[in-house]
């Protein structure tokens, strides 16, 4: 048996798997986030913890004897966030989340350095981890000197379950502190933020293993022999695991809180000019790209608080497939935009709201939004030289097929439905658990999930997509000056 634990930004996700790859049970617990000034995201990482007892709670009372018989555990997390931590491993204030825009002013100074293009192949966006510690640094110098270790939030679960400080290379990627094309801690970067290797994690390939559970825990869950965490991945990484994107050619489109169009490369294939993710996979010498949006799936939770509406009927607003693309365009930076813009102050725009705007009209122009947006990711990667013929879909918004059926159309791209089951970050870091317990060949166990249907582009609506994806991308640099 083998445990996937993910930390995700509104939930923590654990799945019992076994070694031929059933999921057994999952469990689920509700995570907050904190907004205590605008733009900033945080969340208190003992909450993690608790809410992995709760989730753990359940599984043993559901299958105590499947717990008992754990062998390994993997861990995939929200990656990003920066969860700093003293010399007694507690945290030292709220984890700073990856859609959290505060350090904008550190990251462009960062930016500005040519070395952090060069060394990581990647932009300094406000949203990765170094930038964070700047800020730590000028505004809350003592918390910046308490800092024995920083953890990313899949890591600091990890100093809890093993005592181990260890990350894997996908997420260390996200830190701008990481040499991508050698898989390791760059101290130049380090300096370059008055950082050094003794305060950071040590590095591990995503499959193999950092430690072993505490003694304590396995008696608490009921866990009977040694069990192996491994190192994991951060959850773009632990997905693709999960669904098999693993291999050049193979691409997956999530639409979870934030939403990524992810390719697995050939190589280290950076290419800062288009704001693409460059970064290693959670698997041994082999590198991926995504393009990321801050608010996918998370636009339309707010338009469904708004409107106080639950998600699944504002879409049934829309029937099956809409015939023309909505009369009003939706710009979805709640939370500022990192592919392509780069720019943590962007904010979200409705335009074109007539009176005959109701429900149905916003919904179709949120959904259409963030298919534009993750349209400017694919254009990203293409512009990085990796052009996509198929997706998996990924993530709780895939629910959805008339937004699958919108988002393959406006990519003009079919995209995949896995079949009914857990194909997620947790199940890629089950995945990752069993090769690090077991050992095995990656090609054999990260393989794809059977596919229930492949959504293909509707020609029409591809075709009138075409028109408004050009009047909604001269949207933002229209409005950009006046949003801040
Ligand atoms: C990736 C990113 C998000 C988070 C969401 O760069 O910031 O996808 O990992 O959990």
């Amino acid at each position: 048996m083998y445990l996937g634990i993910d930390i995700g930004t509104s939930s923590i996700k654990v799945i019992l798997m076994t070694a031929e790859q059933d999921v057994l049970a999952s469990a689920t617990a509700p995570l907050e986030v904190m907004r205590p000034q605008p733009g900033w995201s945080e969340q208190d990482p003992n909450a993690w913890i608790a809410a992995l007892g709760g989730a753990m709670d359940i599984l043993k009372r559901e299958r105590p004897a499947e717990v008992a018989a754990v062998k390994g555990i993997g861990l995939s997390g929200q990656m990003h966030g920066a969860t700093l931590v003293a010399k007694d491993g507690a945290p030292i204030r709220p984890s700073i989340l990856w859609n959290d825009g505060r350090s904008a002013e550190e990251a462009r100074r960062l930016d500005a350095d040519p070395r952090f293009h060069e060394i990581t192949g990647n932009l300094v966006f406000p949203g990765f981890t170094a930038p964070k510690l700047a800020w730590v640094k000028t505004h809350e110098p003592d918390n910046f000197a308490a800092t024995a270790k920083v953890l990313l939030p899949k890591d600091f679960v990890r100093l809890y379950l093993t005592a181990d400080a260890a990350t894997d290379m996908s997420d260390a990627s996200g830190t701008s502190w990481l040499d991508v094309g050698k898989r390791a801690w760059s101290p130049e970067l380090l300096a370059a933020t008055d950082m050094d290797e003794s305060r950071m994690p040590k590095l591990y390939e995503g499959s193999q293993a950092t430690g072993t559970l505490r003694p304590a825990l396995a008696r608490l869950w009921g866990m009977a022999g040694e069990v192996v965490v491994a190192a994991g991945g951060g959850d773009n990484a632990a997905a693709a695991c999960g669904v098999g994107v693993t291999h050049p050619g193979a691409a997956f489109v999530s639409l979870g809180t934030s939403g990524v169009v992810f390719a697995a490369t050939e190589a280290f294939a950076p290419n800062v000019e288009s704001a693409v993710h460059a970064f290693c996979h959670a698997l041994p010498n082999t590198w991926h790209q995504m393009g990321v949006i801050l608010s996918a799936a998370g636009s339309l939770e707010w338009l469904s608080r708004l409107l106080k509406e639950p998600v699944p009927d504002l879409i049934g607003h829309l029937g099956n497939t809409p015939d023309y693309p909505a009369p009003v365009l939706f710009l979805p930076y709640l939370s500022g935009e990192r592919t392509p813009h780069n720019d943590a102050a962007a904010r979200g725009v409705f335009i074109g709201l007539a009176q005959e705007s109701d429900r149905a009209t916003l919904t179709q122009a949120v959904l259409e939004g963030v298919a534009f947006a993750l349209a400017d990711c694919q254009a990203a990667l293409a512009a990085a030289g990796t052009t996509i013929p198929r997706y998996l879909a990924v993530g709780g918004g895939s629910r959805s097929k008339t937004w699958l059926t919108i988002m393959a159309s406006a990519l003009n791209t079919p995209i995949g439905i896995p079949e009914e089951g857990d194909y997620g970050a947790a199940f890629g870091a089950a995945r990752l658990g069993l090769l690090a317990a077991e050992g095995g060949d990656p090609a054999e166990i990260l393989t794809h999930p059977p596919l229930a249907d492949t959504i293909d582009p509707v020609p029409a609506l591809s075709e009138a997509y075409r028109d408004s994806y050009e009047r909604w991308r001269a949207l933002y640099p229209a409005v950009r000056d006046v949003m801040r």
